[in-house]
């Protein structure tokens, strides 16, 4: 007897990060699941950050999810900007009748920083988007969830967060502290019945155009070739070929984590590692 995820279909779904890379893959399977999805994206360029989402990659996002059936909102947003947050939440909120089930904070960047030569650009970008931005989200995401008495909350955190990692520091806290609002969360909307729970991915197999941008970008800053830095990066991982993370794994989860499959999980950081923190 196969096992099916539940209670998906008819779902409204907020990606942030969804018009390209692993949120742009979580996006299309909600949208097979039967959800309606709206999807927040910077669309333009971060000074000293490699190159994140277009308009054009925004409107293939919402067109990949209305080809899927469902209804497609695309919100370009910069969720380092409380304001934009709040505006683009807010016309989520129009278009689904007051209503977000399933909100998850996807977004995010790296950047690669000695700590005696950070670089301010790249040290409160990369702390406003992981953090600050999926607070201003969750902030005003949360409230309709709230009232309701129901909904499903999935931060993107990241394997690193299972040991040190040289030149990665900013990053790496960040991600931490995603953690810490997880946990935080969970215990704060419980008795809303919300369930709060994050995701700790492997380095992701890096991709062109809309594929996972994040290793491609960093390889850059290494001179070295995605292929060469995903195997690098993934040097952590488990020995043997197996352990290599697509960022299709991370969808599955994604989505049993939004299924009322995973009802009584809450307060879980969920590592999709290839074995890596557990060493
Ligand atoms: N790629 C990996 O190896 C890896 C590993 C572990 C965790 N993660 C995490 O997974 C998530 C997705 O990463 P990815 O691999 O798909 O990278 P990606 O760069 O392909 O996608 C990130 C998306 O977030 C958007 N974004 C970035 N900053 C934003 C901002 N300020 N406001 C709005 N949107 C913004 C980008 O435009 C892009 O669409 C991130 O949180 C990342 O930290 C990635």
């Amino acid at each position: 007897m196969g096992i099916e995820l539940r209670g998906l279909a008819g779902k409204k779904v907020l990606i942030t990060g969804g018009a390209k890379g692993q949120g742009f893959n979580h996006a299309k399977a909600f949208a097979e699941a039967g959800c309606d999805v709206a999807i927040i994206d910077i669309c333009k360029p971060i000074d000293q950050i490699y190159g994140l989402s277009t308009p054009e990659m925004m409107a293939s996002a919402v067109k990949a999810v209305e080809d899927r059936g469902q209804r497609g909102i695309g919100l370009p947003c910069d969720i380092r900007n409380e304001d934009e947050v709040q505006a683009a939440v807010g016309k989520a909120l129009d278009a689904f009748d007051g209503v977000i089930n399933i909100l998850v904070n996807n977004a995010g960047i790296a950047a690669l920083d000695f700590i005696h030569q950070m670089r301010s650009e790249t040290l409160h970008a990369v702390i406003d988007t992981c953090l600050k931005g999926t607070m201003f989200v969750t902030k005003y995401a949360v409230d309709n969830m709230i009232g309701r008495r129901e909904g499903k909350i999935i931060n993107i955190s990241s394997a690193v967060t299972g040991s040190g990692h040289a030149m990665l520091s900013h990053y790496v806290a960040a991600k931490h502290a995603v953690n810490g609002l997880t946990t935080s969360w969970a215990t704060e909307l419980a008795e809303f019945n919300i369930n709060v729970n994050a995701i700790c991915p492997a380095t992701i197999r890096p991709g062109e155009g809309q594929g996972s941008g994040m290793v491609s970008g960093l390889s850059g800053e290494m001179g070295m070739d995605p292929e060469d830095a995903f195997e690098t990066f993934s040097g952590g991982n488990m020995a043997g070929e197996k352990w290599r993370c697509e960022m299709q794994h991370i969808t599955d989860a994604v989505l049993f984590l939004a299924s009322t499959n995973a009802d009584m999980i809450t307060g879980t950081i969920l590592p999709v590692d290839c074995g890596q923190m557990s060493k």
